[in-house]
């Protein structure tokens, strides 16, 4: 095993789209960055995760330039429905806010990142083990690793980033004594699916019922992605397509909506977490997007939340490496400004349209009364239309 040495000013533990986009906007501004993961890039672009970016998710892919696909390739939304106490509801945000949100999964934007990079130049390497961190609050950090040919590596850097998702190893090197976490669990979970058939409704349909919550999400003409709520131990063995179908078609034919179906190609459990870490910055190591928070995902705020901190991140990296020693810390608090408010509303959007598993009768009525003076008010519905489309920066 050699042992190879290198330097750089960013060094990044974790090439998700986080990681990924702070290295791109890092070299616009002239700042070198070497990141690594774990993973290889057809595991990270075979995990199916949420596919709605906010307006200033897509300028920011675009205005940056990595991806046009987002915008020719996507699906613009101006809108979305809640269904609820038999019919649907559409909060169109075109008309409360002058926003829409792109239909854009985040497996596409980690394409248009990977390929970026690599048409850039930038160095990124995935498929690395044994990763460690070191030296975090002194002038050199340094982060070591294992390429996929068995050579160790470390690289000295100015900053350490934790970009490392919601398993990061480097959350855990702040002190305990200096981080605090901050938990929800919730005693639900999705079980989604993809499958081929062609779109039930042109914008996202949010469905409420008796039996829970179903969400009517699409990727293209002839690919659709449909969640529902589950208990988080369900097995998906235990699904058969027609028992999927059965149950989707229940939910939302209960506000009044019948669905194209097709044989499901995927199957899978998604967990349910509220979790932040404060600070984001510990000496000279700063976390990003999910290593640093979580949310649930009704709202699909994650990646939106993510891609925000990345964009605040460069900007104050390139003022601290010019010398500005209150940028690190502004970071920190610009971004958890915006976590937290992410934080509350992927609660709200949570608890009003699932099922608790002891609700009673009053709990359901009383969610109907909260979805009909939401989509009876303009305040109400402009609160959800500016917390969906992405509040400004
Ligand atoms: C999708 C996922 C979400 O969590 C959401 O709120 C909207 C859309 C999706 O995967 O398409």
């Amino acid at each position: 095993m050699t042992r190879t040495t290198a330097t750089t000013d960013v060094a990044i533990v974790g090439a998700g789209p986080a990681g990924l986009m702070l290295a791109h906007l890092l070299q616009r501004a002239g700042i070198d960055s070497v990141a690594i993961d774990i993973r290889s890039r057809e595991e990270i672009e075979n995990t199916h995760r949420a596919g709605i970016l906010e307006q200033d998710s897509v300028r920011l892919l675009v205005e940056s330039g990595v991806s046009d696909r987002v915008l020719c390739d996507g699906y613009r939304h101006a809108g979305i429905d809640l269904a609820f106490g038999g019919g649907g509801h559409r909060i169109d945000f075109e008309a409360l806010v002058g926003a829409s949100v792109q239909l854009y999964p985040q497996t596409d934007v980690f394409v248009d990142l990977a390929d970026a990079r690599a048409r850039d130049g930038g160095d990124v390497r995935f498929g690395v083990g044994e990763v460690s961190v070191a030296d975090i609050t002194g002038d050199r950090p340094r982060m070591r690793f294992t390429d996929a040919d068995g050579v160790r590596h470390e690289v000295a850097a100015r900053i350490l980033v934790g970009s490392d998702g919601s398993r990061s190893i480097c959350r855990h090197e702040f002190p305990e004594s200096l981080r605090r976490q901050f938990f929800r669990e919730y005693p639900f979970a999705w079980f989604g699916i993809l499958c081929e058939a062609p779109p039930s409704s042109e914008e996202l349909i949010y469905s409420h019922s008796e039996r829970g919550f179903a969400l009517i999400s699409q990727r293209t003409e002839t690919l659709q992605r449909m969640y529902f709520q589950c208990d988080p131990a369900e097995d998906v063995a235990a699904w058969s397509d027609d028992r999927v179908w059965e149950e989707l078609q229940a939910r939302v034919g209960a506000n009044g909506y019948v669905l194209e179906e097709g044989p499901i190609t995927s199957k899978v459990v998604l967990p349910f977490r509220s979790f932040v870490q404060e600070p984001m910055r510990h000496g000279n190591l700063v976390l990003a997007g999910d290593a640093a928070h979580t949310v649930p995902p009704t709202g699909a705020k994650g990646l939106n939340l993510a891609l925000a901190d990345v964009r605040v991140l460069a900007e104050e990296l390139e003022l601290h490496l010019r010398g500005d020693e209150g940028a690190l810390d502004r970071y920190a608090e610009r971004a958890l400004q915006r976590v937290w408010k992410a934080q509350h509303f992927s609660y709200w959007m949570t608890t009003m349209l699932h099922r608790l598993p002891e609700a009673s009768d009053f709990d359901v009525r009383r969610q109907v009364g909260e979805l009909t003076s939401l989509v009876t008010s303009t305040a109400g519905s402009t609160y959800l239309a500016e917390g969906y489309t992405g509040w400004p920066s």
